[in-house]
This record gives structure tokens, C-alpha cells and sequence, in this order.
């Protein structure tokens, strides 16, 4: 008899749902204590160091160099002089083998750094597995493809490299926009100098090894790890011809001022406060799956995030009860457990962050939802959040929280999704829901935003073109616009 004929007279189905635990294992990373700074292909020790931590446990990982100055202007002659002793006048077939090599390596070792990634910036492993990794791996294979390429994507202008590329990336996709920065600079023949986030700098000291392992020559790129001062360093340094920062837009304000002048180029890909909107006519199930994608992906630390979602009126109250029950089933904690669907908050700071703007929400008169969940107790963590009954002027409306808080406006017709999606300094990202093609090709003329996805949310292509309008930030990441920052064609 079969197990299924012998259940017949039992319960068909266990009456609790709980996942049993699922971890990934954190064997297949072999951390080192102590990590230099990577320079001309070589480990420099650093004369600072700091620790980084685990958010999910706050053990401490490894001690990491806290680049200065002088530190930042070693990295950068090793880069000028890789840039003019052959990396530039490589023909393009030539570097495309290299960027090959790197997206082979990666993918080979994706299940390593993966878990790492996962530990050092507390997301979850499903997320780093299936998102970060395979979509890193991609932007090296589709810069590759361009790499030899150069003459035919800006006929008649000349391509020809910039120089020695300052890039410095922040913590919400360390490993995803190291390679968004990387793959297109080496394409186009530059050599780089990049700085990970202080938090979050581990897998760009593994993809060192990556480096070593494609046997990229020494110099070409160069990984120096620090908080701001370090990033500061690398952005007033005279030696580098272009900056490409993604961050916070107070910090990428103040790199435009700084830059102002010198003919450096730049490029800024910065915060956003995405309106996602929903109609009457959508399919609600497959819109509620976008909504929950929008927002509690990577714990809202997305600068696409869908954070505003405006509802049409005569659905708000069907979609905002199938919300709350969908995110009741959301699983939060550790994030090396395959079935974790929100891992931990990235730091303490930015933990700090998101609690207080959550507490104006209150004060200014919201409506907040937590479903039940437990919490851990050491670690950073946040509830998934809704806000209902919010109104245009608060601050859950207008700031970026960077959180996994979602803030509920409604509208009643298309003009007015338009006004009030468009009503924010950002311009990065925004989503439509409805079935009408002719509607959405409407409202992506109209959403002031550098994407629109329609009826999806969070979706990511290496052919695709990113970056924003406004406060969002200028210039373009993937795609053939993303060749461009990084290319000159002044004959
Ligand atoms: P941040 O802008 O300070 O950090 C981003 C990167 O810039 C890091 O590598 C950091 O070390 C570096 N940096 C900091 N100060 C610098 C300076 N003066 N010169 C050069 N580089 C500098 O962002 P932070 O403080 O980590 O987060 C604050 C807020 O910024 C978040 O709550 C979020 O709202 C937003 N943010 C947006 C991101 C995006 O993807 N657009 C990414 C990270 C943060
Ligand atoms: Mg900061």
C-alpha cells in the first residue's frame, strides 16, 4: 500500500505549514582572517584595518583594510601604468577573453560566492543564488560580446578609452555592481580602481582571486576597501578621468560639486522613490506577487524599489487584504536558509534608518501592518511593513526608506496615477499593472522614470539600460548606452 492510500483516514495535509530548516553551507567559503588591499595584482597591507561583520549574527568575519590616501594613490598609478603598458592598445578580441574567462570563473564558483555574499550583507541565499550571481556572470559575458565590437556600436566616432576609471559601489548588490561597473570598463579597454561599501566588501576581495585565476594582468583592476574617506580619496584624486558612483544622492551631490570643473567624466546612479501602479483591470493575484517582489526584494535595500504603491480606488480594498494575507506567509531570518524570503537588515545604521522614518509614518498619522513574525534576537531585522492611509506629504511618501516598508496611496484615474507617481524628486524606476497594452505604452511615456516595467517588477538584463532621471542620477548602466560613460570619441 501506498503512503498516500494509508493517509486516507488521517489528515490529508500537516495542520502547520512551518518549513523545516533548510541552511546552505558555509563550508564551500574559506575565509581568510585578515584581508590587504589589491593592488598592481598584489596584496598590500593596509596600515588601518576594521572588522566586517555578519548582520544576521554580528560575529565578525574578517579583519579588511581601511584604504587612505596614499593607499588610493598606489591603486591608481597601478592603473595608469596598466592602462598605458598594453591593457588600452589590446586589441578588443583580446580583452573580450579575459571578460569571458571572469564570467566562467564566476559562474563556476557562484555557489561560494553566493554564500558569501549572503553572510557579509545578510541577504538571502535564494536571492544571491538565483539573482545576484547568474545576473553578475551575465554583464561579464554581454560586455565580453562587445568588447571587439567597439567601431560598429558608435560608427564613424572613434571609440577609444577614457583611462584609469574611479568606481565606487555600495552594499544593497556588492558583487552585482562590481560587475555592472567593471564589465563595461574593461570592455572598452580602461583600467579601474574600485571601492566596495565598508559593509559589505568581501566578495570583491574573492573576486580578486577570480582576477588571479583568468590571469587578468596585474593592474587593471584594482580593489581598495574603506568607508567614505577612502571613496573621497579616490573621487578628488587627479590621476583618475572618470567616477561612477552608485550610492546615496547626498553623497553623489557632493562627488557632482567636487567634480564640477575638473573634466572628469560621471556617472550617478542614486536613490529612487518608485511609484508602482496598480489599475482596476489587472490580473490582482500576479499584481499582489509584483508588489511583494517590488518591495521586500533584498529587504527594500533596492534603489528601484516599488515603495509607493498607488492603487486605483474601487480595487484598494480586495488588493490591500490579499496583501496582508500574502505577506503573512513571508519567511524572515537567517539568510543562508534556502526558504528565507527576507533576510537580515544590512547594518545597524542603516536599521536606524528605516526605524525612524517607519516612527514618522506613525506621528504623521498612517496606518501601519506587520504580519506576525518572529525576529531573531542578535542581528539587524525588520518586519515586513505596510503603511495604509498615507498621504503625498508624508515622509513615508517622499524619502527613500531603502527598507522593507511599503507606503499605500490610491488614485481614481489614469491623469491622476500619472501627477501623483510623478510627484517626487526621484526618477529611477516604476511599475504599471493593467491589462490594456495601449495603457501602459501611455504611462510609459508618461512615468518620469528611466524604467517601467509593465505587469513584472525588479527585472534585470545585462542589454538592458538602467539609471534614472533627477534626483535618480545621469548616465546609463547596461546595454549599449552603458559602453558610452566609459568611451571617448574625441578623435
Ligand atoms: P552612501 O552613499 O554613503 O554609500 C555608498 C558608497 O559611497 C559606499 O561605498 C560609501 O563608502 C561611499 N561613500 C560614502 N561617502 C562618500 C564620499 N564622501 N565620497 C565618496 N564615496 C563615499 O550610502 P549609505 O550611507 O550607505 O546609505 C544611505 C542611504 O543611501 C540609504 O539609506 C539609501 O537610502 C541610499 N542608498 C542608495 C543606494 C542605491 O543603490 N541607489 C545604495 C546605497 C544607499
Ligand atoms: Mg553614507
Amino acid at each position: 500500500m501506498t503512503e498516500i492510500d494509508r493517509t486516507g483516514d488521517r489528515a490529508p495535509a500537516p495542520a502547520d505549514w512551518t518549513y523545516a530548516p533548510a541552511p546552505e553551507s558555509r563550508d564551500v567559503v574559506k575565509l581568510r582572517e585578515r584581508y590587504g588591499l589589491y593592488v598592481g595584482g598584489e596584496w598590500l597591507e593596509p596600515s588601518e584595518t576594521y572588522e566586517t561583520i555578519s548582520p544576521a549574527s554580528e560575529e565578525t568575519l574578517a579583519v579588511v583594510g581601511q584604504a587612505t590616501a596614499e593607499d588610493v594613490d598606489r591603486a591608481v598609478a597601478a592603473a595608469r601604468a596598466a592602462f598605458e603598458n598594453g591593457w588600452s592598445s589590446l586589441p578588443g578580441s583580446e580583452r573580450a577573453k579575459y571578460l569571458f574567462r571572469i564570467a566562467r570563473i564566476l559562474q563556476e564558483r557562484a555557489r561560494e560566492l553566493a554564500v558569501l555574499e549572503s553572510l557579509n550583507g545578510g541577504k538571502p541565499i535564494k536571492e544571491s543564488r538565483d539573482v545576484d550571481l547568474p545576473l553578475a556572470a551575465a554583464h561579464f559575458f554581454y560586455y565580453a560580446g562587445w568588447a571587439d565590437k567597439l567601431e560598429y556600436a558608435f560608427p564613424n566616432r572613434r571609440p577609444r578609452p577614457v583611462g584609469v576609471a574611479g568606481q565606487i559601489i555600495p552594499w544593497n548588490f556588492p558583487l552585482l555592481m562590481l560587475a555592472w561597473k567593471i564589465a563595461p570598463a574593461l570592455a572598452c579597454g580602461n583600467t579601474v580602481v574600485l571601492k566596495p561599501a565598508e559593509t559589505t566588501p568581501l566578495t570583491a576581495l574573492l573576486f580578486c582571486d577570480v582576477l588571479r585565476q583568468a590571469e587578468l594582468p596585474p593592474g587593471v583592476v584594482n580593489i581598495v576597501t574603506g568607508d567614505g574617506r577612502t571613496g573621497a580619496a579616490l573621487v578628488e584624486h587627479d590621476g583618475v578621468d572618470k567616477i561612477a558612483f552608485t550610492g546615496s544622492t547626498e553623497v553623489g551631490k557632493a562627488i557632482q560639486r567636487r567634480l564640477a570643473g575638473t573634466g572628469k567624466k560621471l556617472t550617478l546612479e542614486l536613490g529612487g522613490k518608485a511609484a508602482n501602479v496598480v489599475f482596476d483591470d489587472c490580473a490582482l493575484d500576479q499584481a499582489v506577487e509584483g508588489i511583494v517582489n517590488g518591495i521586500y526584494f533584498n529587504q527594500g535595500h533596492v534603489c528601484c524599489a516599488g515603495s509607493r504603491l498607488l492603487v486605483q480606488e474601487s480595487i484598494y480594498e480586495p488588493l490591500v487584504d490579499k496583501l496582508r494575507r500574502r505577506l503573512e506567509t513571508l519567511r524572515v531570518g537567517e539568510p543562508l536558509d534556502k526558504n528565507t524570503d527576507v533576510g537580515a537588515i544590512n547594518s545597524a545604521v542603516q536599521l536606524e534608518k528605516i526605524r525612524e522614518l517607519v516612527e514618522s509614518g506613525r506621528e504623521e498619522g498612517a496606518d501601519i501592518y506587520q504580519p506576525p513574525c518572529r525576529l531573531p534576537e542578535k542581528g539587524y531585522w525588520f518586519a515586513p511593513t505596510v503603511f495604509t492611509n498615507v498621504a503625498q506629504s508624508y515622509r513615508i511618501a517622499q524619502e527613500e526608506i531603502f527598507g522593507p516598508v511599503l507606503s499605500v496611496l490610491t488614485f481614481r484615474t489614469p491623469d491622476e496615477a500619472v501627477e501623483k507617481a510623478n510627484n517626487t524628486p526621484y526618477g529611477l524606476s516604476a511599475g504599471v499593472w493593467t491589462e490594456k497594452g495601449s495603457r501602459i505604452l501611455w504611462m510609459a511615456q508618461q512615468l518620469r522614470a528611466g524604467v517601467v516595467w509593465a505587469n513584472t517588477y525588479n527585472r534585470f538584463d545585462p542589454t538592458s539600460p538602467f539609471g534614472g532621471y533627477k534626483e535618480s542620477g545621469f548616465g546609463r548602466e547596461g546595454g549599449l548606452h552603458g559602453l558610452e560613460p566609459y568611451l571617448r570619441f574625441d578623435g
